[in-house]
């Protein structure tokens, strides 16, 4: 952990999972993608890339939930109800990306990463390839 202008920086590890296609379904959400968009400056590709975190930085992620985030509000579509999301800064291999975090969740086991990139492809990362990112919180 270093100190910045912003804040600190917390580097976490772990490795690239598949998920089960949820991430998508939310990033499709206008509501949801007007607020990154004016919010982080990230028109984000159409799903999260899921981060299987080592223990130390699923401790690390913790901590960060506790820090200022960037706020997205939540809305209600119908009686569903889309919680907010928490997000902070961050960087991988070089990519400007964005962690985020549902309000509300208390998993820390896996980092959800957007971007407007295609990380998989711009970074040729499979499942189980190990990464470190950094985040600004
Ligand atoms: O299927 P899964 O829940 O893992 O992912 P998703 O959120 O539906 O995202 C679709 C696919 O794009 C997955 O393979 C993600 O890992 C990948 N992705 C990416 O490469 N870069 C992003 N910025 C977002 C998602």
């Amino acid at each position: 952990m270093a100190s910045t202008k912003k804040g600190k920086k917390f580097v976490l590890r772990g490795s690239v999972s598949s998920g089960l296609g949820e991430g998508r379904y939310f990033m499709r959400k206008p509501k949801y993608r007007k607020q990154f968009v004016s919010r982080l400056k990230i028109n984000p590709y159409l799903g999260t890339l899921n981060i299987k975190l080592s223990k130390a930085s699923s401790a690390s992620l913790s901590s960060i939930k506790r820090r200022k985030a960037i706020l997205v509000s939540g809305f209600k579509e119908g009686s569903r109800s889309f919680g907010a999301v928490l997000c902070y800064d961050a960087m991988l291999r070089g990519e400007r990306c964005a962690l985020i975090v549902p309000k509300l969740s208390k998993h820390t086991a896996v980092a959800e990463l957007i971007s407007s990139e295609k990380l998989r492809d711009k970074l040729k990362l499979k499942d189980g390839a190990r990464v470190q990112f950094e985040v600004f919180a």
